[in-house]
C-alpha cells in the first residue's frame, strides 16, 4: 500500500523551505511582503506536488525538480492574486486570508503578481552547473506556454468574457482546460522534462494530465456549491454570484461529480499504460484532487 501522506509531507517540506527562502527576498518598498503574504503559509501545495510525482516518475534532475515546483506555485499564486482583485472575481478571501489587494492595495496585489510571475522564470534559470542548461530552456518553454494567452491568462480571459452566457460543455471544457488545466498539466510535464521518458510514457503523461486537470477545476465548482468558508478558505457561492458558466451549472450537481469520477479512471488508465516503472505518487495525487473539500 502507498501511503500518500508520508510520500507527501517530506515533499512539501522540502517546497515549503525552498518558497521561504527565495520568495520576494529583497523587494523593495514593501513588494517582498505582498509577495510572501500571497504564496507562503497557505496553499494545498498541489502543483508543486504533480511535478516532483512526475519528476519521480522519471527519475528526474532533483534540483530542476525543485525549481519547477517553486516556479509553478508562483505562477499560481500570481493567478490568483489578480483573479481575486475586483477587476476580476472581486474576492476579499484567500487560503483563510484577506485577499492580496485587501491586504495590500490594488497597486502592490498587481506589482506582486507581475513580480511573482518574473520570479518564477528566474528560479527556472540558475547557472548552468545547478541544471543543465538545455532542460533549463524546456522547463521556461513549458510554463511560458501553460501561463500566457495560449494558457492560464488566455483561460481567464474567456471566464470573464463568458459571465452571464450559457456555454456548451465544448466551451466550457476548453475555458476550464485552458484557466486551470494548462497550469496542471504543466506540473506533470514539468516533471517529465527534468527526467528522460519514452514517447509512450510522455503521452501517458499528457493524457493523465488533461484528465486530471479537468477534473480538478470540475471539483472546484462543485465545492463553490457544497462547502463553507471556513473548509474552502475563500468565499464559497461566488460563481453563481458572479453569473459564470461552471460544471455545476451545466451538468447540475451529481452531474458534475459523476463527470470528475470518470475523469479519475481515465487518468488512472493512463498511469496503468505509461511503462513507467513508480506512478503510486500520480495515482494518489488524482484520487487526492477528486477527493478533495477544499
Ligand atoms: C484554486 O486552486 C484556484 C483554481 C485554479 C481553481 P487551488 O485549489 O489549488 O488553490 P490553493 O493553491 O490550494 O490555494
Ligand atoms: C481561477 O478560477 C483560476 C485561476 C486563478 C487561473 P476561479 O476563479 O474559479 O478560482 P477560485 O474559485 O477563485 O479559486
Ligand atoms: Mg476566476
Ligand atoms: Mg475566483
Ligand atoms: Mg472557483
Amino acid at each position: 500500500m502507498f501511503d500518500f501522506a508520508s510520500w507527501a509531507q517530506p515533499q512539501r517540506a522540502q517546497v515549503e523551505q525552498a518558497l521561504q527562502d527565495w520568495v520576494g527576498v529583497g523587494a523593495p518598498a514593501g513588494l517582498g511582503e505582498a509577495m510572501r503574504y500571497a504564496v507562503l503559509d497557505g496553499g494545498k501545495r498541489l502543483r508543486p506536488l504533480l511535478v516532483l510525482a512526475a519528476a519521480q516518475a522519471v527519475q528526474g534532475h532533483a534540483e530542476a525538480a525543485l525549481r519547477a515546483a517553486c516556479a509553478v506555485e508562483l505562477i499560481h499564486a500570481y493567478s490568483l492574486v489578480h483573479d481575486d482583485m475586483p477587476c476580476m472575481d472581486n474576492d476579499v478571501l484567500r487560503r483563510g486570508k484577506p485577499t492580496v489587494h485587501v491586504a495590500f492595495g490594488q497597486a502592490q496585489a498587481l506589482l506582486a503578481g507581475d513580480a511573482l510571475q518574473a520570479q518564477a522564470f528566474e528560479l527556472l534559470t540558475p547557472p548552468a552547473s545547478e541544471v543543465p542548461p538545455a532542460m533549463q530552456a524546456q522547463c521556461c518553454r513549458i510554463l511560458a506556454q501553460a501561463a500566457g494567452a495560449q494558457g492560464m491568462a488566455g483561460g481567464q480571459a474567456i471566464d470573464l468574457a463568458s459571465v452571464g452566457q450559457p456555454l456548451t460543455e465544448a466551451q466550457l471544457r476548453h475555458m476550464h482546460r485552458l484557466k486551470t488545466g494548462a497550469l496542471l498539466q504543466a506540473s506533470v510535464m514539468l516533471g517529465a522534462a527534468c527526467g528522460t521518458v519514452s514517447a509512450q510514457g510522455q503521452q501517458a503523461l499528457l493524457d493523465y494530465a488533461q484528465a486530471l486537470g479537468l477534473a480538478f477545476q470540475v471539483v472546484d465548482d462543485v465545492l463553490d456549491v457544497v462547502a463553507d468558508a471556513a473548509t474552502l478558505g475563500k468565499t464559497p457561492g461566488k460563481d453563481a454570484a458572479n453569473d459564470k458558466p461552471t460544471y455545476v451549472a451545466l451538468l447540475g450537481l451529481e452531474g458534475a461529480q459523476a463527470l470528475a469520477q470518470q475523469l479519475l479512471e481515465q487518468a488512472c488508465t493512463a498511469l496503468e499504460r505509461s511503462g513507467l516503472s513508480d506512478t503510486r505518487a500520480l495515482l494518489a495525487l488524482a484520487q487526492q484532487v477528486v477527493g478533495r473539500t477544499h
